[in-house]
């Protein structure tokens, strides 16, 4: 069987990570951090997870005419990305995050968009074929046109939270959302025919259909060194696994335990999981 064909429509970034003893409360300086930089983005990090997983990946997207690009599509580069679809914009930088990481891996995130509001509807193929994944961190009308062009399966990750037309959450065979995000959501999460995927962190996921749920998972025990980049491995790894057509429990724990091994390493694309290291974890 060949491997499934995935559309990502989404962010590129370049993440500056100071990892500290704790996160800063507002108002506070926390001091002692160490910092580094990792290519990283929602869109791109789905990308790059789908591919390691196994998933045949093309990806659309945007970044500035300087050197943080060349540093941001690095590893999707060297995994063998179709980045035809990423285009260079004059205008804006290359979108960049800083993150603050905390001992106990968890994290806070600001995000400096740059080129990433830059994807017009213009840039996107007259059809998308294959399965398509999207995110919330790139301009809402782009993500509405590559919705209504999918001919296949669409995953929305609906993070970070926004107000986002309806026509958008009714067309997704997949909505992703973490605690936080499906609060903000509420009952119009439930409202389409397609599944519901909510994440509890290390207390597992839920996947849901028309708000019954249908399948519930765990993931493995680990030591968290730094979460970021586990939600966009958990929305590549049930994307696959549900294109792969495994059982929803089966792709749900899939996806957990994808998510959990992202969790063990810092940096957002250096820590995501092969297809090996996941099914090893789970034989375990
Ligand atoms: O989901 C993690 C990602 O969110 C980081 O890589 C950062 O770039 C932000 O987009």
């Amino acid at each position: 069987m060949s491997p499934p064909l995935i559309t990502v429509v989404g962010s590129v970034n370049l993440d500056f990570v100071a990892t500290a003893r704790t996160l800063p409360s507002p108002g506070e300086t926390v001091t002692g951090a160490t910092l580094a930089r990792y290519p990283g983005g929602k869109g791109a990090n789905q990308a790059l997870a789908a591919k390691r997983l196994g998933a045949e990946v093309r990806m659309i997207g945007r970044v500035g005419a300087d050197s943080m690009a060349d540093e941001a599509l690095a590893l999707l580069r060297a995994g063998g990305i179709d980045l035809a679809g990423v285009g260079v914009d004059a205008s804006a930088p290359t979108g960049a995050a800083l993150l603050a990481v905390a001992e106990d891996g968890e994290n806070q995130i600001v995000v400096a968009s740059g080129a990433n509001h830059a994807i017009r509807p213009e840039h996107l193929p007259a059809v998308i074929d294959g399965a398509l994944i999207l995110q919330l961190e790139i301009p809402f009308d782009t993500i509405e046109a590559a919705v209504a062009r999918a001919t296949g399966f669409v995953c929305v990750n609906l993070a970070p939270a926004a107000e986002i037309p309806q026509a958008i959450l009714d067309r997704a065979d997949l909505l992703i959302a973490n605690e936080g995000e499906a609060d903000f959501y509420g009952p119009k999460l439930h409202k389409g025919d397609g599944l519901v995927a909510v994440t509890w962190g290390s207390r597992g996921a839920g996947l849901f259909r028309h708000g019954a749920r249908v399948a519930t998972a765990e993931p493995p025990e680990i030591v968290a060194v730094d979460t970021t980049g586990a939600g966009d491995t958990f929305v590549a790894a049930l994307t696959l696994a549900l294109l792969e057509g495994q059982a929803p429990k089966e792709a749900l724990r899939f996806a957990c335990a994808a998510g959990a091994l992202t969790a063990t390493r810092a940096g957002a694309q250096p820590s995501l999981p092969t297809r090996a290291e996941v099914e090893g974890i789970l034989a375990r």
